[in-house]
């Protein structure tokens, strides 16, 4: 493994009747609070009613920006940094899933910036203060809670990019299983998928001797699929809830990634497919993932074959190495597909018009992924077997 710094300054306070605790963390940071949410989904489960009459109790000055996308968009966060400066707000609390605190993110960075949001995004500018953020989370999958990532869509320029910085850290997150109860169907498989595309990415990485890692790595991976399909037929379960929700947390909180970045070619392929036709991130995944392995066993078919047996049980007697790791890739594929994920991009109506668009978006800055550099021609290829 490489040598490696860990940081993660993020409280996590997980489990039922936590949200009380936001009396504990909230005012410690000032009184005015912006609340950011999303399309209403906080609303129907009875989310906002419990936090507004909570953060009336404690004294807080609230204020709002709601319509948070899914797949979140700059002029958002701009409104949003805007609010902040005219009210002179002090802290902000995101109450959604990955998109709402993705831009929440880069709100508290723009509220201390005095040029445009995007320059933050584009890395024209990196954020030198921020205002203090906490999040209340109600959807597994991004491991967004508990990391400094964020990923905005520019909806005018069709670019959808990452970017993060240590001022990027919630201080607190609030988990509680019981408000994810109402993620429908859809949205529960796409965090399983996502957060089983975090670990692939950080399994097939750069470094050499990472057995600790690796073992955690599919150990995760087999819980997700074992508490995964039972989630898919019992969506009100607590505790199958409560599972997915923290291997999602841990799926992309930094400890996966000791020593090592991890590929990331899958996500970056997948954002220029979402940035030009607004999917969901992880039914893209679903659909690029498994090309992108079939594309890359020769890389290093151990790694494939290893993940083959250890997490899909593969039996490797009397198979070469190579036939042990495409034999888990199909198993990959038809786990996906037995929990209802897509398989193709005419799923998505999508066809084959702007391959080249989305190839040359996902490669602007040169190859992707580092565990095989990709580049434009490598991309093309994994989106026109996706078709
Ligand atoms: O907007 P509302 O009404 O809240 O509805 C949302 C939205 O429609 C709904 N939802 C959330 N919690 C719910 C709920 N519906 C019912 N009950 C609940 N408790 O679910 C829909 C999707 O929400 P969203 O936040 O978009 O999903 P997710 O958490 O999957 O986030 C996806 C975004 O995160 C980015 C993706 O690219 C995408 O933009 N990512 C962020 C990462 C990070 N920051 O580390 C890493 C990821 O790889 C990913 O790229
Ligand atoms: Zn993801």
């Amino acid at each position: 493994m490489n040598d490696f710094t860990f940081y993660n300054p993020v409280k996590l306070i997980f489990g039922k009747d936590q949200l009380n605790k936001l009396s504990e963390e909230l005012p410690s940071y000032g009184k005015k609070v912006l609340v950011v949410y999303g399309g209403g989904s906080i609303k129907k489960n009875g989310l906002y009613d419990e936090l507004m009459s909570l953060l009336s109790e404690i004294g807080m000055e609230v204020h709002e920006l709601s319509g948070v996308e899914p797949n979140p968009r700059i002029s958002t966060a701009r409104k949003g940094a805007k609010i902040c400066k005219d009210e002179g707000i002090d802290v902000l609390l995101a109450v959604g899933g990955g998109s709402v605190i993705d831009c929440t993110k880069l709100i508290a960075c723009a509220a201390k910036y005095e040029g445009d949001a995007w320059d933050l995004v584009s890395k024209k500018a990196s954020p030198t203060d921020a205002l203090p953020f906490g999040t209340v989370l109600t959807l597994a999958a991004t491991g967004s809670e508990m990391n400094a990532g964020s990923v905005i869509t520019n909806e005018e320029t069709e670019e959808k990019l990452g970017w993060g910085s240590p001022l990027s850290f919630p201080k607190f997150s609030i988990l509680d299983p019981t408000y994810t109860m109402s993620v429908p169907l859809n949205q529960t498989i796409y965090g399983i998928v996502d957060m089983m595309s975090h670990i692939f990415e950080q399994y097939f990485n750069e470094a050499k001797n990472t057995p600790v890692q690796d073992e955690m790595c599919e150990g995760v991976l087999r819980a997700i699929m074992d508490n995964g399909p039972k989630l898919v037929e019992d969506l009100e379960n607590y505790d199958l809830r409560a599972s997915i929700l923290i291997a999602g947390t841990i799926g992309l909180n930094g400890f996966l990634r000791l020593g090592y970045q991890g590929d990331w070619a899958s996500h970056q392929i997948e954002h220029a497919v979402s940035a030009v036709y607004d999917i969901p991130h992880a039914g893209g995944l679903a659909i690029i993932f498994p090309h992108w392995m079939r594309q890359n066993v020769h890389v290093n078919p151990e790694r494939f074959a290893r993940l083959a047996v250890k997490v899909f049980q593969v039996d490797p007697e009397g198979k070469s190495t190579e036939e042990v790791a495409y034999e888990g890739i199909e198993r990959l594929r038809s786990f996906w597909t037995s929990i209802g994920a897509p398989e193709t991009l005419a799923d998505y109506e999508i066809d084959d018009s702007k391959i080249a668009i989305m190839a040359d978006k996902a490669t602007s800055n040169g190859k992707i992924g580092n565990f095989n550099p990709l580049g434009k021609e490598d991309v093309e290829a994994i989106l026109q077997a996706s078709l």
